[in-house]
């Protein structure tokens, strides 16, 4: 994968041009390249053909009419005075026309391949329609599934989100942001979203400055060093300061500790409520703290387009300072060709592609399914052995929410469904008896559990789609309960007492808490929401034409209680231990004050998490042996390779990730008890073992220390390799001082 380089003769170029355009510009020019405008769904107002004539605006955001787009770009470039092409932005996020997994999901491949197949095509299907910049990938790190928007991120982890986004820019961009079919990429939201309080959307972050370096800003640095052309800033506040006005988010990371020389763009109206926040009293004020502190485009709301000028007079902002922003987005501009080749070809989508598009997605949907559970190996089906199979559950059969949130060009057309997709594979093997059972997921009626407990009694094996409508996730759709909403779990107990082997899917945006339904199912596949090809992946599934690979991103709780619940938490001065066990019933009455087992547990429940990240079953088994280090000790700067062998003692094909975790024993400040440090799919006939290798070198095992400088300190480390992240096979070594 190239990264973009920043030094080319090709940039150098684009600085000149810069500048001279620059020189050129007036001053209300120079503003109106700083603002983002919704456009109108397909329509061209007066208003705004004539602001753009005049060259008051540098981008819009969701217009998907290619010839809407021609025409304002038509605007832009031939009736401006310096004919400024306009950015077209959207929220591209996992899928265009052809909708791939959510996020979550593309996460749970734990394959770089396919975010990056995601970002290719939803790209190429996108920039169709003229549409130059997606509003992706988000990359804040999510660790509270209380929080709707987890749906949209890649999960808990700074490493895997690293690579993740890595990948999937790369996608969106290519090597080149100028060929035809790339589009800009967007890291967001920067920074510290993901930390809302109490998981509700918006709330305030409180994260200290070591904790964001170490956990939530490292998936912006991998963004930015595989070439993402711009950042978009957080509604949330952080430590007092809204990420909008943050300078020492937006000036002293982006700038000057990364050197991003890409453009910050405010999220929708997110300057003018910095006075919402109370951090300003006035649009004014709120203008001149955005502006001051970094953000260079304004999305919608219009501050910058009221006020600049007058400040700029007034001297609260600077020349210089508005000339950078505007620098910063027509170097985007420059990059993405958009100077030499403005308009977008109306013939351009290419529809000898869907086929090629639908199996990405298919495939895509196929890693990133989840198996939690297994009993008695009652998965995969057998087609041979069945001669009936109930279809049961408001998910079944809806080509509309297995698409999961921000789909807002996903074309439901092409959605294939479970239900179809079973019938399609059993043929008129088996009967398929369906029945919906319940009109949402949220539903409290129980008219229709009779018709449902009937179509199992006919039925061999019982599949039951269960979970979250997508509209219960996404943005500012946070939950506080997360268990399987309405009267589904009354549903499982009700299809339970018939005894009939269950099979739970679950699609959803988040982890939901399945300690109830789990007692009750022999297997659970966790589909999250999978996009148009839902159906043909799971069916494979199910019936065993490929073994499910994915491997958790995120924790799953046993109860809300116990969220924020994340794998690389700190060790605590008193870690639980094999003696602090769930005792609230044991405690007499009474009781003097005591310090129970005197480590950090809850009373009520048990400590660990329901499954843990990493964690996913296969339809075959994997052994790891012989781990083995080169060195036990290395210096500062050199590294140090790890090998392990992986067999596959079971049955049948299948892949697995093989994932390395590292604990630093003793650092400056406290460190995570397990970090990922690596990881590797592969796939393996029964039998078959592989050799896998990691290189792992003392820069990878850097972290911001005391006074939140990046070292890399001497001292021991344990190190676990296996297929979980509470795997317990274990090497140590030590790095010394040179
Ligand atoms: C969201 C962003 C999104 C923007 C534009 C905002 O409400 O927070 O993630 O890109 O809208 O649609």
């Amino acid at each position: 994968m190239e990264i973009l380089g920043k030094t080319t003769k090709h940039s150098r170029a684009i600085e000149k041009r810069i500048e001279e355009l620059i020189q050129e510009m007036t001053v209300a020019e120079k503003i109106g390249q700083l603002s983002l405008v919704n456009s109108i769904y397909g329509k061209i107002t007066k208003p705004l053909r004539q602001t753009i004539a005049e060259g008051k605006i540098g981008g819009i955001l969701n217009e998907v009419d290619v010839n809407v787009v021609n025409e304002l770009q038509q605007t832009a470039v031939e009736e401006s005075r310096l004919g400024i092409p306009l950015l077209v932005g959207r929220d591209v996020i996992h899928g265009f026309k052809t909708i791939f997994p959510i996020p979550l999901g593309l996460a749970s491949t734990w394959n770089p391949e396919i975010p990056e197949r995601c970002g290719r095509i939803s790209a190429s299907e996108a920039s169709a329609t003229g549409i130059n910049w997606t509003f992706a990938p988000m990359i804040d790190i999510s660790r509270d599934p209380r929080w709707g928007r987890i749906a949209e991120s890649f999960g808990e982890d700074p490493y895997l989100t690293g690579v993740l986004a890595k990948a999937i820019v790369y996608g969106f961009q290519g090597d080149d942001l100028s060929s035809p079919g790339c589009i800009a990429a967007c890291a967001k939201h920067f920074a510290g979203y993901g930390a809302c309080e109490s998981g509700k959307d918006y709330n305030t972050a409180n994260i200290p400055e070591n904790e964001l370096r170490n956990v939530y800003l490292p998936p912006f640095k991998a963004a930015f060093d595989a070439g993402a052309a711009s950042v978009m800033t957080s509604f949330s506040d952080l430590d007092g300061i809204p990420a909008t006005a943050n300078e020492f988010l937006l000036k002293q990371i982006l700038r000057q500790e990364w050197q991003f020389d890409g453009f910050v763009v405010s999220d929708w109206e997110a300057i003018s409520q910095l006075s919402v926040h109370g951090l300003t009293a006035s649009d004014k004020d709120s203008a001149c703290e955005a502006a001051n502190a970094g953000v260079d485009m304004e999305m919608v709301s219009r501050t910058y387009a009221d006020h600049l000028a007058d400040l700029l007079i007034e001297g609260k902002i600077s020349q210089d300072r508005i000339d950078t922003m505007v620098s910063n987005i027509l170097r985007a501009k420059f990059k993405l060709g958009l100077f030499d080749r403005p308009y977008t070809e109306t013939s351009s989508v290419n529809t000898d592609k869907s086929h090629e598009y639908l199996e990405a997605a298919r495939c895509a949907a196929v890693q990133s399914c989840v198996l939690l559970e297994n009993k008695h190996n009652i998965l995969p089906l057998s087609k041979d052995k069945l001669s009936s199979i109930a279809v049961i559950g408001p998910l079944a059969d809806d080509r509309y929410e297995q698409l999961g949130t921000w789909i807002f060009d996903g074309d439901i057309e092409l959605s294939q469904t479970p239900l179809q997709a079973i019938k399609a594979f059993m043929k008129k093997s088996a009967e398929v008896n369906y029945c919906r059972a319940m009109a949402t997921t949220r539903s409290r009626s129980r008219e229709d559990f009779g018709e449902a407990v009937e179509t199992v009694r006919k039925s061999d094996v019982v599949i039951l789609f269960l979970g979250e409508e997508s509209i219960l996730s996404g943005e500012a759709h946070s939950r506080a309960d997360i268990s399987l909403p309405g009267i589904q779990n009354e549903l499982i107990e009700e299809i339970a007492a018939l005894g009939k082997p269950i099979v739970l899917v679950i699609m959803a945006g988040r982890p939901l808490l399945l300690e109830k339904a789990r007692k009750n199912v022999d297997a659970i596949l966790y589909a999250w929401h999978p996009g148009t090809m839902a159906g043909p992946a799971i069916a494979e599934l199910l019936f065993g034409i490929a073994s499910p690979s994915g491997k958790l991103p995120v924790t799953f709780p046993r109860a809300v209680g116990q969220i924020p619940i994340y794998y690389n938490h700190k060790n605590t001065g008193r870690p639980a231990t094999a003696g602090s066990v769930t005792n609230i019933d044991d405690i007499e009455a009474g009781a003097p004050q005591h310090s129970s087992g005197d480590t950090s547990f809850h009373l009520d429940i048990d400590n660990s998490p329901l499954y843990p990240f990493g964690y996913g079953l296969s339809y075959s088994e994997f052994k790891y042996s012989n781990l083995r280090l080169d060195h036990d000790k290395i210096k500062l700067g050199e590294s140090i390779r790890i090998e392990v062998e992986l067999t596959n003692t079971g049955e049948c094909e299948a892949e697995e990730v093989t994932q390395l975790y590292v604990r630093d024993l003793v650092g400056s400040v406290t460190r995570p008890v397990r970090e990922l440090k690596g990881f590797k799919k592969l796939r393996l006939r029964p039998g078959e073992t592989a050799s896998i290798t990691f290189e792992l070198s003392t820069d990878d095992l850097a972290f911001y220390g005391r006074n939140n400088k990046l070292v890399t300190e001497a001292g021991r480390f344990h190190l676990w390799i296996g297929g979980c992240s509470d795997t317990d096979l274990r090497a140590e070594f030590e790095i010394i001082e040179s």
